[in-house]
């Protein structure tokens, strides 16, 4: 399953509806997300107008876009509360700026939005070798998946409130959705400080990735979601 079979199966069975993306690029799964609000952030699209028009002739829905092509950062302080107002945020995924503190922020910035029912899907978050997994100024060439794993730590240790698990599968879906009393408990509960998560080496994230992230199977997705 990759992102895009994900929010798919989530919009037709679960009727999640209002879709914002962090981080759009040129537009692959944008484009092809069926909605009638849809809102983009990224500082730099790789699409002009022509592109635009011709994914609207494609799939109709994109008539109905919205473009903010400034940081996720500026977005949330300048823009969301406008955009969000009266109507909550159903689907969200974010996929900026690869780093620890960027990732956490978008999450946490998307969750003042999203509704009780509404699912985040933080995409990057289980890179397979340590240069795909460190900081972008020491990256060279090859998969760059970044820090976001990180965050995911962060977000296991810090947020009893929600629950979080990746999937294991393209390049790692972190899932992040409000949790409900009667929801249990996913996984086996860790407590890191963010200095401690800064301080952790790839070594390590490597030897412990299956219980740090809450690694889950396609299955298992389709389970708690009832796909
Ligand atoms: C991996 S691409 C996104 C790919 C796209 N979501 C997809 O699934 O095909 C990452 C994008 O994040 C954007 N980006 C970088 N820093 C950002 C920031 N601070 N806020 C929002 N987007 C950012 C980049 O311009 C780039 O287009």
């Amino acid at each position: 399953m990759n992102r895009l079979e994900l929010i798919q199966a989530l919009m037709r069975q679960k009727g999640l509806r209002n879709y914002l993306e962090i981080g759009v690029e040129n537009g692959r799964i944008f484009f092809r997300v069926q909605s009638k609000f849809k809102v983009a952030v990224d500082p730099h699209f790789m699409f002009d107008t022509g592109r635009k028009i011709g994914k609207t002739i494609l799939n109709p829905y994109n008539v109905y876009n919205q473009y903010f092509e400034k940081t996720s950062d500026d977005f949330f302080t300048q823009d969301a509360d406008h955009v969000f107002a009266g109507r909550k945020l159903d689907l969200a995924l974010v996929d900026g700026m690869h780093e620890y503190h960027y990732a956490l922020r978008d999450v946490e910035n998307t969750l003042r939005y999203l509704s009780n029912d509404g699912v985040i899907i933080m995409h990057d978050c289980n890179p397979q070798s340590a240069q795909a997994a460190g900081r972008f100024d020491d990256w060279k060439e090859g998969v760059w998946n970044g820090d976001v794993w990180r965050s995911v730590i962060h977000l296991r240790s810090q947020r009893p409130d929600l629950n979080v698990f990746v999937l294991d599968c393209d390049h790692g879906l972190g899932i992040i959705t409000k949790r409900k009393p009667a929801d249990p408990v996913l996984g086996t509960p860790i407590s890191f400080t963010p200095t401690q998560i800064q301080a952790l080496t790839y070594d390590e994230f490597d030897a412990n990735r299956t219980n740090w992230l809450n690694l889950k199977s396609e299955d298992f997705a389709k389970a708690f979601f009832g796909l």
